[in-house]
């Protein structure tokens, strides 16, 4: 069978997203398939996940696998030679600001930037066809996909106001109205959500506990807004075996979640993770992950 094209997981912090990435591209790698394995996280987890020694970016597990982490600093540099300067003019027509702070702002303060960014990156690596499948090991999920939508919302706010129908008088884009790249903007984004619609397939990894329970209506309910599916459930952490009055106990309160998650999401495809007695680290362990998720 061959991989999903692009594998996206999300869920909230530390809920095993790391882990079931690398679970995954390991999988698919041994199978035969280039893979290409992609974080933006800011703490270098996938290369630690899979005992990559030495502080390179980019990496081979294998002959069939690379592990990319793009830190901050990549990030802002792409997003800063692909969208930074004619965003800045547009920013720049309202508000004055210098360029740098501009920068700084957009790519470290505005949360889910990058993420944004990476739907446009994973989409052209997409049809540069270097890689069979990508997975890609998101942050935890915040505004996201909400910032899909900021061209859109921009044009609804600047219509009223007269400089957006005005040319730009500095930089490349100097012929265009703010409005023509507002549009070519709002353009791109939606571009990309077609991407996520069409080709990326959403698992949604979670918790059998009360707070992971009660956030997975919002982020199904984000989802929605966007006209995005989870394919698929990762309820990570359950406990299989209780053979300690401590273990009863926490098996005993899972449950409880558990049949929450079966019964509302019974049209998803679920699947559980049981609770390791240790760490996953490291091919062979990845290795059992990878087993269960496709088994
Ligand atoms: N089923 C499991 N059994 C035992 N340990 C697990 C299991 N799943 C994950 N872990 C451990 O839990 C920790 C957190 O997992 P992971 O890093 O995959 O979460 P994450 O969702 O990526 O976190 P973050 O949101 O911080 O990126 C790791 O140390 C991992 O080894
Ligand atoms: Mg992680």
């Amino acid at each position: 069978m061959s991989p999903d094209k692009i594998t996206m997981f999300v869920g909230k912090g530390g809920v095993g997203k790391t882990t079931c990435a690398a679970a995954t591209a390991l999988h698919y790698a041994s199978n035969g398939s280039r893979t290409l394995a992609l974080t933006t996280d800011a703490t270098p987890s996938l290369r630690h996940i899979f005992e990559i020694s030495g502080d390179l970016r980019e990496a081979s597990v294998n002959s069939s696998l690379d592990v990319s982490e793009l830190g901050e600093a990549e990030v802002r540099q792409m997003w800063d030679a692909r969208f930074g300067h004619e965003v800045y003019e547009v920013f720049n027509s309202f508000v004055a600001v210098n360029y740098d702070e501009f920068l700084e702002f957009m790519t470290s303060v505005l949360p889910g930037l990058g993420e944004e960014f990476m739907v446009d990156y994973i989409r052209e690596m997409r049809l540069k066809g270097a890689y069979e499948t990508i997975v890609w090991d998101t942050a935890p999920l915040g505004q996201t996909l909400a910032l899909l939508g900021t061209p859109a919302l921009l044009e609804k706010h600047l219509r009223l106001a007269p400089r957006i129908y005005s040319r730009l008088k500095s930089g490349r884009q100097s012929r265009e109205t703010v409005l023509d790249i507002l549009r070519r903007w709002e353009k791109l984004s939606a571009l990309n959500m077609d991407f996520l619609r069409r080709e990326v397939k959403f698992v949604l990894v979670t918790i059998p506990e009360a707070l992971a329970v009660a956030q997975l209506e919002g982020i199904f309910g984000e989802f929605d807004r966007y006209g995005l599916k989870v394919q698929q459930i990762v309820v990570n952490n359950v406990i299989k075996e209780t053979d300690s009055s401590f273990l009863k106990s926490r098996a005993l309160q899972q449950e409880q979640y558990l049949k929450i998650i079966h019964g509302k999401y019974s049209n998803l495809m679920i699947i559980e993770l049981p609770l390791f007695p240790y760490e996953i680290k490291g091919a062979a362990r990845l290795q059992e992950v990878a087993q269960i998720l496709f088994k």
